[in-house]
This record gives C-alpha cells, sequence and structure tokens, in this order.
C-alpha cells in the first residue's frame, strides 16, 4: 500500500519504518527541509541517529505527500497539529483515512486530537480517524524491539484496517479497539505523569515513591476517563496503565527527562529549550488541570505538577504539600 506520512521525526519515522518492513510504500513530509534531505540521501532518522530503511522517501511539497496515498498517518507535535491540518487542506482532492500517532489534547479547548481533526476536515474528505497508541518508545522501535500498541477507532473497520496495515509478528503487534476516547486519553494524560516520575526521581525519591506515583496517578486518570465516558478496559490495557508504566520508568521517555532536569533545580525554560524533542505532558497538564477544576474533580498530582511548571512553585514544597493533604480511605 502507499502510506504518506506527515511527520519525519523519531516518532513518524520509527513508524515508517514498521510500514516500511512491511513492503509498504512510504512517503515522508517533513516542514523541515534539513530532514527532508537527511532523509533522501543520508537515509537515516536525524533526532535518533538511527538509520532508516532507503525504501523511505521524503518530500517538503505538502500536495505530493497528500496525493500519493488515501492514507495519512500524522506524527506531528499536538502544538503543531492545527498548521499541519491548515497546510493540506487546500490539497484534498478525495476521502482520506486519517490516522494519528501523536500524543496529547489541546489546553484552549480541551479537545482530542480526532475531534480536531473533525472540526477541520470536510467531511467530504475525512473516510475515517484511527488513533495509534500505546507504550511504544521511536528508539526501541526503530531498532525492531519488540512492541505492542492499540489501534483504535469509533468504526471497528477501520481500526482492524490499521491493524492490519501496521502489524507483523516479528516485533510490531497490533491490538484493535472500538474506544477512541480512552485510547486517545491515555495516550496523552500519561504524560503528566512521565513529568511528575522524573521530578520526583531528579529529587532524589526512589522506587517506593514511584510506585505510589503510578498507582496513585491512575487513580486521577480514571476520574478523567470517567468524565469523558472512557471504557475501564482501555484504562487497564496498553494505552492506560501500560503507556503510563513505560513513561513513568523509562528515561527515554522526553517528559521524563524534563521532569527530572526540573526536579534537579533547572529552570523550566532552559530545561525545555535544551530539549530537541517535544514535551507533551507540559500542555496536556495545563488541559486537564483546568478541566479538573472546572469540573471539581479531585486531582492532587495534576495540581502539583501545574503548580511546579505554570505557579513555578518549587518542586518540594509541592510535594510536602501533597504529603500533607488529609488522611484518607484508599
Ligand atoms: N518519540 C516517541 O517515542 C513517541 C512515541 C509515541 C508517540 N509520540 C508522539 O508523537 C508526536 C511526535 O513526537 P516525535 O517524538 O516524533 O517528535 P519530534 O520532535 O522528534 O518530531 C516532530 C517532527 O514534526 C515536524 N513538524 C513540525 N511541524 C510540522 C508541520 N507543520 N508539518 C510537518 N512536519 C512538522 C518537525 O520538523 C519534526 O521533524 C508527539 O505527540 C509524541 O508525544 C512520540
Amino acid at each position: 500500500m502507499k502510506i504518506s506520512v506527515i511527520g519525519g521525526g523519531s516518532w513518524g519515522l520509527a513508524l515508517s519504518k514498521v510500514l516500511s518492513d512491511k513492503n509498504h510504500d512510504v512517503l515522508v513530509y517533513d516542514i523541515n527541509e534539513k530532514i527532508v534531505e537527511k532523509i533522501n540521501t543520508l537515509h537515516i532518522c536525524f533526532q535518533l541517529n538511527e538509520d532508516i530503511p532507503e525504501s523511505i522517501r521524503a518530500t517538503s511539497d505538502i500536495a505530493e505527500a497528500v496525493n500519493h496515498s488515501d492514507v495519512i498517518l500524522f506524527v506531528v507535535p499536538t502544538k503543531v497539529l492545527r498548521p499541519a491540518i491548515e497546510s493540506m487542506l487546500p490539497h484534498l482532492k478525495s476521502k482520506k483515512l486519517f490516522i494519528n500517532a501523536a500524543k496529547g489534547i489541546e489546553p484552549e479547548t480541551f479537545k482530542r486530537v480526532s475531534e480536531i481533526f473533525e472540526e477541520m476536515i470536510p467531511e467530504a474528505f475525512l473516510k475515517g480517524f484511527v488513533a495509534l497508541s500505546g507504550p511504544s518508545h521511536a528508539e526501541e522501535v526503530i531498532k525492531g524491539m519488540t512492541t505492542v500498541v492499540t489501534s483504535a477507532s469509533k468504526s471497528e473497520e477501520d481500526a482492524c484496517h490499521v491493524q492490519n496495515i501496521f502489524h507483523n509478528s516479528d516485533y510490531f503487534r497490533v491490538y484493535s479497539s472500538t474506544d477512541l476516547i480512552g485510547v486517545e486519553l491515555g495516550g496523552a494524560l500519561k504524560n503528566i505523569f512521565a513529568l511528575a516520575s522524573g521530578l520526583l526521581r531528579g529529587q532524589g525519591l526512589g522506587d517506593n515513591a514511584s510506585a505510589a506515583l503510578i498507582t496513585r496517578g491512575l487513580v486521577e486518570m480514571a476520574k478523567l476517563y470517567e468524565y469523558f465516558g472512557a471504557s475501564k478496559e482501555s484504562l487497564m490495557g496498553l494505552t492506560g496503565i501500560g503507556d503510563l508504566i513505560v513513561t513513568c520508568t523509562s528515561p527515554h521517555s522526553r517528559n521524563y527527562q524534563a521532569g527530572y532536569k526540573i526536579g534537579k533545580g533547572k529552570d523550566l525554560n532552559e530545561t525545555l529549550d535544551s530539549m530537541t524533542m517535544v514535551v507533551e505532558g507540559i500542555r496536556t497538564c495545563e488541559a486537564a488541570y483546568h478541566l479538573a477544576h472546572k469540573e471539581v474533580l479531585d486531582t492532587p498530582i495534576i495540581d502539583a505538577i501545574y503548580n511546579i511548571v505554570f505557579n513555578r512553585v518549587h518542586p518540594q514544597k509541592a510535594l510536602e504539600s501533597l504529603l500533607a493533604r488529609d488522611q484518607k480511605p484508599e
């Protein structure tokens, strides 16, 4: 099959390798011409410094990418999702199946990525929408290391179609799901707790605190799942607890790395400037914090991270406030 990939960063190229390993004809579009050149001439993923198959081609012409295929995979940070969709719109001539592999929620609107696609793409060009999510670091996938993810859509047919496009029995197993809300929420929310996990490690806390964070983080995720009408099975699945575990325990996680630096006392802006790749947890934390407050949901860990990041509360002070809350049953 022909497949277009919008975003040639670490995750975009790791997924392009999965697609290329299944003999799909992959054309990557990236806004950064240097990245396009590195893909076409050196056949490398610049961000991860890893080789990619020569069969993966790249273009800096959005029209060429859009016309290459009726299946378009988006892998751009959610912060630039709207301009990326906007740049594609004038070139749409037929219905396309859109897949999204980015993980985030829009702070200003609380919209999930599928809702942004539904809002921005005219029905005449929107064949369907599928989210691909789960515990998956690009660093491992690009090396062909065993990974298991979920393909989710409101349409079971589309979810299974995308499952089939990506699944291989060597290293990339894909489950399907019709709980699009749960799958999108899990991928976005876990990044807040990855930030928290890095923060507490940076502060010198240990495994006990880390395990407590994952379990109490899951409780806060459950409240947001319930609010949005997502299924409990997704919370307990790959895109819920699965992604939460990997992101809270692995130094590959950008959000963990950012949290770690802040926990070590580095300034937030300095930390973000030093990160070459996207830190989605900060925008998602902003969205979740405001939503939780609007809906009076009790989410103390999300509040603590928000206060550290946006109100410059010292991480030690935020931890003390968390521990000093009233005693209560688990
Ligand atoms: N890296 C991972 O392991 C991983 C795993 C799962 C999900 N994700 C999610 O995937 C998304 C992308 O992450 P990443 O790690 O690939 O980020 P990245 O920073 O490595 O790459 C992002 C790429 O998008 C490109 N880009 C920016 N604006 C664009 C536009 N308008 N049009 C086309 N391309 C544009 C950039 O030039 C860059 O190459 C994030 O939401 C992240 O949370 C990442």
